[in-house]
């Protein structure tokens, strides 16, 4: 009997793959930096019985009608919005993602970036970068506290749980916002839930951790950032599509919102000519929330043990 067939969509490291030489045969798009070609993915999927996919891969349902065999997607990510869960569904294609191994790195990731945007820490790097560190003064590059302030999590799930670990270490208070309350967290971090109208006016910092769905699109519109506070720091860790870029845009520029850092854009990758990047008051990064490498090393190995388990008959690991 020959061998299932793997494809991978992006150059991942060989080693990773050893384990599993003598199973499967795996076939590979063999650069790191460059998605597949479309063309490319639609001749491989037709012979594959597994697919190790990027979140920047689009999985739909044409690309699933050219799948005939294909018993398993598995989502380098925690957030699978990248793929058509019902067209995979209706074919018995099971989708798997990566939660919980990268939940704590993802949350060191949205903190770092709350706090390099509250203390301006790029603006300063580049300020002494580019040679316009003349003298020190009272208010130089003087930013916004942290400790003590209130955060509004929207999305009080596992990341945004570790988020509010890592402000509670800061005496920072916590509010939430879920479709569900989260009674266990609100016992363990004193956190607090409150309608989505209540965290927009009080927090001091509001960050999305929510999962991008039909009901999440675009939930950060004009009337949100209306809501916030002329001092409140709006940071992005989710999806981009959470948010209404011009008007998140239109706020920055009017301060009716301090500043925002954003590591994810509602169509990815951002040029530095995007309207956002223009803006002082904004921190951009390129979508690495769970990329360190211990983390993407650990989902790697997670995607393969799920494609292995579903080849062997049995139930993956973290099926969506
Ligand atoms: P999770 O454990 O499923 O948490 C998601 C939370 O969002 C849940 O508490 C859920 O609570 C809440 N939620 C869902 N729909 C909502 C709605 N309509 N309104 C309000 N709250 C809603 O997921 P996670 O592992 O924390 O990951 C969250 C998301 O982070 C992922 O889906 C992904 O998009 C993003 N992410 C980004 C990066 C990055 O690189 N920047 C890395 C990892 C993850 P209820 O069900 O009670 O509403
Ligand atoms: C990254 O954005 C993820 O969803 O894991
Ligand atoms: C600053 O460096 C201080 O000593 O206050």
């Amino acid at each position: 009997m020959s061998k299932p067939c793997i494809y991978i969509t992006r150059k991942i490291p060989g080693e990773l793959l050893e384990p599993y030489k003598d199973t499967f045969e795996f076939h590979m798009w063999e650069k790191e930096t460059e998605p597949v070609p479309h063309d490319v993915l639609l001749k491989e999927i037709a012979q594959a019985d597994g697919l190790l996919c990027m979140l920047s891969d689009q999985i739909d349902e044409a690309l699933l009608t050219e799948a005939p065999r294909l018993k398993i997607i598995a989502n380098l990510a925690v957030g699978y919005d990248n793929i058509d869960l019902d067209a995979a569904k209706s074919r018995d294609i099971i989708v798997t993602n990566t939660p919980d191994v990268l939940t704590e790195t993802t949350a060191d990731l949205g903190f770092a970036l709350l706090m390099a945007t509250a203390r301006r820490i790029v603006e300063a790097s580049n300020y002494v970068q580019a040679d316009q560190w003349e003298n020190w003064a009272p208010y130089l590059l003087a930013g916004s506290d942290i400790h003590h302030k209130t955060i509004g999590i929207v999305g009080m799930g596992r990341i945004g749980e570790a988020i509010a670990r890592r402000a509670k270490g800061f005496g920072m208070s916590v509010l939430y916002h879920n479709r569900s309350r989260k009674y266990e967290a609100e016992d363990e971090l004193q956190a607090t839930y409150v309608t989505m109208d209540h965290l927009l006016k009080e927090a001091d910092f509001v960050i999305s951790v929510v999962p991008l769905t039909s009901e999440t699109n675009k939930m950060f519109d004009v009337g949100a950032f209306q809501k916030m506070k002329s001092t409140a720091i709006f940071i992005n860790i989710s999806r981009g599509a959470t948010v209404d870029e011009s008007a998140l845009f239109e706020a920055l520029q009017t301060k009716q919102i301090k500043a925002a850092g954003l590591d994810v854009f509602e169509k990815e990758p951002i040029r530095n000519d995007h309207p956002l990047m223009k803006l002082d008051n904004v921190i951009c990064l390129p979508h690495i929330g769970s990329s360190s490498e211990e983390t993407r090393t650990i989902m790697i190995k997670l995607c393969l043990e799920n494609i292995s388990a579903v080849m062997d008959g049995k139930q993956p690991k973290t099926q969506v």
